[in-house]
Order: structure tokens, then C-alpha cells, then sequence
């Protein structure tokens, strides 16, 4: 019995040395590695020829493919990919343009407030523009990445195998380079771009006291908390954005139309269409809609998505037409 325990020891022993020695040595030609995101890449031994490297995270930039070799990312992004990133990019500018709006000291658009969110969008375009100029291929407005194929290449690192379950093998590495670290880029340049903007324009439209260094303070919380939460949620947003926006505007309408004086349908169409700051967020909701509407249904025909963008004022002449029956006021004297 003894001996033919010693003996079973003995094999296991041999077992996983020779499957460690598999995946923990250099190869001169491919085999296996475990788990989703393990590869093998080429390196140069002492004579100078190419061997495979042992199993373990890929280079940045190049990721594991179905015969565990790691090839280089060189697809462009998808049409939904630009989506995604322009949203990342768009939840940084609304986040900046809410905070100059909650500390302007008029309830109505000045030249003032008008300048600062002009300001905070320029800020913007240059950072998303710098980042896209900084990523591969250099100097260009184009992007090369790898193919987003599903939610776990957003979180690598809870996929670290541990063959044999004896030591992990670490190939924790950006998936679906570069689009998870190009929004940190981002949101790092934009700060730096308020650094060097903003106090220039707050200088040219005499803007001073809190108007001026409140959305500097706010936007310096801001960033951080965006980019911790992209940190977090990267993967979980790139595939529920759509439905986000669609939702978050509806009820930001909604809000909006609300906080109005005067619900009746006449005063709330003409307020719309007579004041520039309601007519402005107005059809800035609509164009939130439409972005979250296309991003949704971007797999139908073009003719379809057309027909969709149709959709897109139907919230506002609901809630007009629907106002005389939400008044409240209106089922008590029923
Ligand atoms: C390098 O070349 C020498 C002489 O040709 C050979 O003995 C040695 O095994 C080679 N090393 C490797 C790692 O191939
Ligand atoms: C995987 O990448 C290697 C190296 O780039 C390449 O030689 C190989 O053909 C690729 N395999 C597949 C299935 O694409």
C-alpha cells in the first residue's frame, strides 16, 4: 500500500514538472498555454534566433490569438467603439459644463457662462485629439486596437489561471488595448488643458471670485472620481452606455420640463422656443437621444436607423401634450 501511494506521489511529481516545464519554458516552436489570455512571444535566445517565450501576459499593444501567439493589435476600432469612447468623452464635458452651470451666478446663459462652457469644450476637443495623436499610429487621428469580443477582456486580472493549482500564471494585460487606457489619457490631458486655459479665458471675459475658481476646484474632484469609476466599471459601460444615456436623458428632460413655472402646453412649447438657454438644452437633449439611439440599434439597416432618429423629439411633444394630465393640481379639482 505504502509503495503504491510513494509510487502515485512519484507520477504526480513527474506530471507537474513536466506540464510546469510546458508552460514555464522558453520554446523553439509554439504549444499551449492555459487559460483566455496567456500567449507566448517571439525573443532572440543566445545565437540570435527566434524562440517562443514562456507563457505569460503579452507586450502592450499585441494580445493572445487562437493558436497562443501574441499578434500585434492592427484592427481599427468599430463604429460602436468610437461610440464608447466619444461617450466616455462626453460624460467628462457634461460633468464640467453642470458645474459651471450650478455656480453661474445667473439662472439665465451670460456671454460669461457661455464663454466658460465654450472654453471647457475646447479643452475637451484638444485632450481627445492629443490622446488619439498619441496612441498607435503616431501623429494620426486613427486608432489601431484589438477587437472588443467580450466583457471579461475588460477585466484580465480575475482571469489569471493557476494550472495544477500550484502558483498563478500572471497575463493580466489591456485586452482591448487601447481603449481602456486611452480614457484615462483623456481625462488626464484635460486637466492639464484646464491648467493651461482656463485661467486665460476667465482672464479675457474678467471672470473672477467663485464663477471663476469653483469649476477649477469641481473639475479637479470631477476627473478622479470619472476615472476611478471607468477604472471599475470600464467593461459593464461599454456594453450598457446606450441604455444609460437614453435613460439618464429622459429622466435629465423630464427634470427639466418640470422644473418649469407655468405647465400648461402653450406656455411650456413658447418658453422652449423663446428663450435660448431652454432651446439650447432642449436640443441638447435630443441630440444625447439620438447618440444613445444609434449606439443602440446600430446593427439595423441604415433605412431602419433613420426611421429610429424619428423618435428622437417624441419625448419633449409627449410631455406637452401629456402636461395638462400630469398636473396634480388637476385631480383634486376633478
Ligand atoms: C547556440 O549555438 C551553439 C553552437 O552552435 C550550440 O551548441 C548551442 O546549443 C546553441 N544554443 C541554443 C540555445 O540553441
Ligand atoms: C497568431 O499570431 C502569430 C504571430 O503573429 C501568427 O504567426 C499566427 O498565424 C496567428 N494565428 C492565427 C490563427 O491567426
Amino acid at each position: 500500500m505504502a509503495r503504491l501511494t510513494a509510487f502515485v506521489v512519484l507520477l504526480m511529481l513527474l506530471k507537474i514538472h513536466v506540464i510546469q516545464g510546458y508552460y514555464y519554458d522558453r520554446v523553439p516552436t509554439i504549444t499551449k498555454c492555459p487559460g483566455y489570455y496567456c500567449g507566448r512571444h517571439q525573443i532572440p535566445d543566445e545565437n540570435g534566433t527566434n524562440i517562443w517565450s514562456s507563457c505569460g501576459s503579452c507586450p502592450r499593444g499585441s494580445r493572445v490569438n487562437s493558436t497562443w501567439a501574441c499578434s500585434d493589435c492592427t484592427s481599427s476600432p468599430t463604429a460602436y467603439d468610437w461610440m464608447y469612447l466619444c461617450f466616455m468623452v462626453v460624460v467628462g464635458l457634461l460633468a464640467q459644463w453642470y458645474s459651471i452651470d450650478i455656480v453661474a451666478a445667473s439662472p439665465q446663459l451670460s456671454w460669461k457662462t457661455f464663454g466658460t462652457h465654450l472654453s471647457a469644450f475646447i479643452e475637451t476637443c484638444l485632450s481627445a485629439c492629443i490622446a488619439l495623436l498619441l496612441h498607435e499610429p503616431l501623429g494620426s487621428l486613427e486608432l489601431r486596437s484589438c477587437a472588443v469580443e467580450q466583457l471579461s477582456d475588460w477585466y484580465t486580472i480575475l482571469h489569471n489561471p493557476n494550472p495544477n493549482y500550484e502558483e498563478v500564471l500572471h497575463c493580466a494585460q489591456e485586452a482591448v488595448y487601447p481603449l481602456y487606457s486611452i480614457v484615462f489619457v483623456h481625462y488626464g490631458l484635460s486637466v492639464f488643458m484646464l491648467f493651461a486655459l482656463r485661467p486665460w479665458v476667465n482672464k479675457a471675459l474678467q471672470n473672477r471670485g467663485h464663477s471663476a475658481s469653483q469649476p477649477i476646484y469641481a473639475a479637479l474632484y470631477l476627473f478622479p472620481i470619472l476615472a476611478l469609476i471607468h477604472g471599475i466599471m470600464a467593461g459593464l459601460i461599454y456594453y450598457a452606455f446606450p441604455s444609460i444615456i437614453i435613460l439618464l436623458s429622459l429622466m435629465s428632460h423630464a427634470f427639466h420640463f418640470a422644473s418649469r413655472q407655468d405647465q400648461s402646453w402653450k406656455a411650456l412649447l413658447y418658453e422652449t422656443v423663446s428663450r435660448v438657454h431652454n432651446l439650447v438644452v432642449v436640443i441638447g437633449h435630443w441630440v444625447l437621444h439620438g447618440f444613445g439611439l444609434v449606439a443602440l440599434t446600430l446593427w439595423l439597416e441604415p433605412q431602419l436607423l433613420a426611421a429610429v432618429l424619428t423618435l428622437v423629439p417624441l419625448p419633449t411633444f409627449l410631455y406637452i401634450a401629456l402636461s395638462r394630465f400630469t398636473d396634480p393640481g388637476k385631480f383634486h379639482s376633478d
